[in-house]
């Protein structure tokens, strides 16, 4: 039995070393240790020996089980780590192949327009500011020098809220804010992008459309002029149209400037020889501004006997429009996505 028992041990330990597979070291436990395998077969034949024989055998049956145990474990786990191994080997991702592109979105022609308008206004000392849209008639029109029952109020018809409130029909509300903010009268540059609000709906307006306040407040001493206004809107019309055009000025009327003008500026389609888009006059009319009323400036804090200097509101949609020439300004709003991929940075995909 001694020399089975050592056999045994000796055929198992060569039978491992062959072993390739879990599934194969599995079959060679039950072979051995099953109900059915030799060392079940001795054990139950100790019954018939002494009790000193049965001793001894007992020894040498636990230490073959301890040692062959020991190494079906260790050939296990070597066995898993293996498999693992190859698993982890075949299922590797290759992270220096390129990537599926993911489509990302542009800027708006709107948002495109008024950072390379803040750009040029910061560059030239101003502040950009906001204000509500929800306004006040008293900052929309009576600061303004329009009073209740003005008639140039019919002009912008508006979208009240109750009696004293609407959606601001003009950003020029903003001037009367920021004046009556300044708790010590300072001068002042500004301008004011924001949305504005009026009742008309065709293929050049919107109810919702946007404008672009400009307001420069400065003691009469430094003489702010005409001359500075129509410097200032030359640099916005030739950075933001084009370099080669000119402004024309014509006399207009709005309550809180005085003088006041539209400002035209050469067509930029057909370089003033005229066209279908300035209807042939070869002028394109881009700007309203002004000199800054009296009243305007008194009511707002600011002694118009101190203080002068000029304002100016063009559209922020329509700047827009002509600068990538597109044709109807309800394309802006629509978030059509085959409209608003025109303006993909390409140098950024
Ligand atoms: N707020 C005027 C409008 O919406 C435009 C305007 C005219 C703005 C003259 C100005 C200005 O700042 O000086 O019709």
């Amino acid at each position: 039995m001694r020399e089975e028992i050592k056999n045994l041990k000796e055929e198992l330990i060569q039978k491992l070393n062959n072993i390739n597979s879990l599934k194969e070291l599995n079959d060679l436990k039950v072979e051995y240790f099953g109900k059915k395998g030799p060392i079940t077969e001795i054990s139950s034949k100790m019954r018939d020996l002494s009790i000193e024989e049965k001793k001894e055998i007992g020894m040498l049956l636990t230490d073959l089980r301890n040692e062959t145990t020991n190494l079906f474990d260790s050939l296990k786990e070597k066995l898993e780590t293996d498999a693992l191994n190859k698993k982890l080997e075949s299922e590797r991702i290759d992270i220096s192949l390129p990537s599926t592109k993911i489509k990302r979105g542009s800027k708006h022609p709107m948002s495109l327009t008024i950072e390379a308008i803040e750009d040029l206004f910061v560059s030239m000392g101003y502040d950009v500011v906001s204000g509500p849209e929800l306004e006040s008639d008293e900052y929309c029109f009576e600061r303004l020098n329009l009073p209740k029952g003005h008639p140039a109020r019919d002009m912008q018809d508006s979208f009240y809220i109750t009696d004293e409130y609407l959606l601001r029909t003009q950003t020029s509300s903003v001037q009367a804010r920021y004046m009556m903010s300044q708790e010590e009268k300072k001068p002042i540059r500004i301008i004011v992008p924001g949305k504005t609000y009026r009742r008309e709906d065709d293929a050049t307006h919107a109810p919702q459309f946007s404008q672009i306040e400009g307001l420069v407040i400065d003691k009469k001493e430094n003489n702010v002029s005409l001359a500075d206004l129509k410097g200032t809107l030359e640099v916005f019309a030739r950075k933001m149209l084009g370099e080669n055009l000119d402004l024309r000025f014509r006399p207009s009327y709005f309550p809180f400037t005085e003088p006041s003008y539209e400002v035209d500026v050469t067509c930029f389609k057909c370089g003033g020889k005229g066209c279908s888009l300035c209807k042939q006059t070869g002028w394109i009319e881009v700007f309203a501004a002004g000199m800054v009323h009296p009243n305007v400036l008194r009511m707002n804090g600011y002694d118009p006997d101190v203080w002068g200097g000029f304002a100016f509101g063009p559209g922020w949609d329509r700047i827009t429009m002509f600068r990538y020439e597109i044709p109807d300004i309800r394309l802006m709003y629509q978030n059509d996505i085959r409209f608003l991929s025109e303006f993909d940075r390409k140098d950024e995909n």
